[in-house]
């Protein structure tokens, strides 16, 4: 069980409110006082470049973020975690995705059982099943292989996969993976609109196989299937990802085709597990086991290093520090790099279903900010989205910036450019433009006194936007593992502080309850009087138009 302290009653977080209320920190001015700045606050790793160095601290407000993990006893919650320690409290789980892709010999005990053998059996399965259909020894009903995977699922049954395929899009086989998640028939009409049933393969992905979505998905594949193939064939062309193994018989799949994960793998934390197969399909086993091995690699520094050179434990302090005394509502995640293009996406489930929480690990409301809203959009076209609001609106928004400095595709400049955008950015978030600046400029594109006094204003830019930035060498499967976990853990340091459960998400439960109370509603041909008259009207409107 973790400790159950809350941050804001202890001596560091107090110290920490002081030092906020006794600072106005100017990264112009912490720049230019410490020459070393950059050197203090980045971190090399072998491959890749971590700089925090543009964030509204100085080293004492980083020794006493320190100071607060310390006290809210995070280097104990990370070693329960990693043990099998059951910290899911109110589900009455252990939390151990850590554990699929732990390539070191200790056993790691769950109710007293090593999980390492089923973990190895249901990857050695992943391999030998993706090889077989990669290779197309694995032949569909009519004799043909295997050209397309769809994978079906929703929230951490998609988000992930989703992500990791368009990553690694240079790493593809020759398979095509496509995903449907919306329960919205569009989503599985426009897919399989030009798939053959005889060439596709579907993998039904959901730990529980009970989510309406992906079940109402599951039943329409299996039904435009059998409109080519037999029942019997289903078996050579819809496979399982789930912990419901009872579940997955009873839809009519065979044993031999279930990929099993288990309950100690949370949803949004589960592309490692066999939920990952649409992952192994569309880049091959050999560059999936790459991922998890970067993925090791971060656990592995996340355990061992000093809290003072740790990544996910900085960003999650730094994340609390606008947080909870800047009270910043909001937190973006900034990829340059098309390949990321839902990496945004896929932690804003990350970090929003584990840490959008109002109530402590003591049952009590909290009285501080947990959880910020997570967004975001590849560079460069958010810039010319949404970032007028982060250089000149009222609100501050901490990002993240990720980039490459290697592009395995190589288009005349693209990739110059794009970093001297994301260079740019960050510069310009940081130090912004002063008045003094933008009247020197003004005045030198030869405008009159009238018209500088008219325009400074909107011209000047206040900076102080505090970013951090990722300078992988390579987009990699090992760097993208690498990546993802530290995310994964950043998440895990801050519902640790917050003294908040992580790994449950009872939030999103009531809409899935309502939905079911209402589809009758919608089927049947009478008038609907049983909710408030907002929800009647909408209903009754949708039934007089449908
Ligand atoms: O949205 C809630 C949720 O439970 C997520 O946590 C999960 O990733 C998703 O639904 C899908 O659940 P399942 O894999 O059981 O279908």
């Amino acid at each position: 069980m973790l400790s159950k302290i809350n941050p804001t009653h202890t001596n560091s977080w107090k110290a920490l409110d002081e030092q906020f209320a006794n600072n106005d920190f100017d990264l112009r001015s912490l720049f230019e006082y410490n020459p070393n700045r950059f050197n203090e606050f980045s971190i090399k790793r072998n491959n890749f470049l971590f700089d925090y160095s543009k964030n509204l601290m100085d080293s004492k407000t980083k020794n006493l973020l320190l100071n607060l993990a310390e006290e809210c006893e995070l280097k104990e919650a990370i070693s329960k975690m990693f043990s099998g320690d059951k910290i899911n409290e109110t589900e009455g789980r252990a939390v151990l995705h850590t554990a699929l892709r732990d390539f070191s010999d200790k056993e790691i005990l769950v109710d007293g059982e090593n999980i390492k053998p089923q973990i190895k059996r249901v990857l050695d399965h992943m391999k030998s099943f993706s090889e077989s259909i990669i290779s197309g020894t694995h032949k569909g009903f009519s004799g043909k292989e295997i050209t397309d995977v769809v994978n079906i699922g929703i929230g951490g049954s998609d988000l992930g996969p989703v992500m990791v395929v368009s990553a690694l899009k240079h790493f593809k086989t020759r398979l095509n993976v496509h995903f449907v998640s919306n329960v919205d028939g569009n989503h599985m009409a426009e897919t399989v609109k030009n798939l053959n049933p005889e060439t596709t393969l579907f993998i039904i992905a959901s730990k529980t196989f009970t989510t309406q979505e992906t079940m109402t998905n599951a039943h329409s594949a299996r039904d435009w299937f059998l409109k080519a193939g037999t029942q019997e064939d289903v078996a050579k062309h819809f496979v399982a990802l789930s912990t419901n193994v009872q579940a997955v018989k009873d839809f009519g799949i065979a044993e031999e085709n279930i990929f099993e994960f288990w309950d100690w793998v949370g949803g949004r934390y589960s592309l490692w597990s066999a939920i990952g197969l649409s992952i192994v399909l569309s880049v091959g086993y050999e560059n999936f086991e790459q991922l998890l091995r970067g993925a090791y690699d971060t656990d592995k520094h996340f355990q061992t290093a000093d809290f003072s050179e740790n990544i996910p434990v900085l960003m999650g302090l730094i994340g609390i520090w606008y947080r909870n005394f800047y009270a910043a509502t909001t937190h973006a995640i900034l990829p340059y790099s098309q390949y990321l293009d839902r990496f945004p996406a896929y932690f804003q489930q990350g970090d929003m279903e584990s840490n959008g929480k109002c109530v402590d690990r003591n049952g009590e409301f909290v009285d501080y900010e947990t959880g910020p809203i997570i967004w975001g959009e590849p560079g460069t076209n958010g810039q010319h989205a949404f970032y007028q609001l982060i250089h000149q609106g009222t609100e501050l928004i901490p990002a993240d910036f990720i980039a490459y400095a290697k592009s395995p595709n190589k288009v005349s400049d693209h990739q110059d450019k794009l970093l001297a955008n994301f260079f740019a950015q960050t510069e310009a978030l940081a130090f912004g433009k002063t008045e003094e600046e933008v009247e020197a400029e003004l005045k030198a594109s030869g405008k009159s006194d009238e018209e500088i006094e008219f325009l400074l204003n909107y011209k000047v830019f206040h900076g102080n936007t505090p970013t951090n930035s990722f300078l992988f060498n390579e987009l990699t499967p090992f760097s993208l593992g690498q990546l993802i976990a530290l995310y994964e853990h950043k998440i895990f340091v801050q519902g640790v502080i917050w003294n908040i459960f992580s790994f449950d998400q009872f939030g999103v439960e009531l809409g899935k309850v309502l939905a079911n109370k209402i589809l009758p509603e919608l089927e049947s041909s009478e008038t609907v009087t049983s909710h408030d008259t907002s929800t009647n009207g909408l209903i009754n409107y949708y039934k007089a138009n449908k």
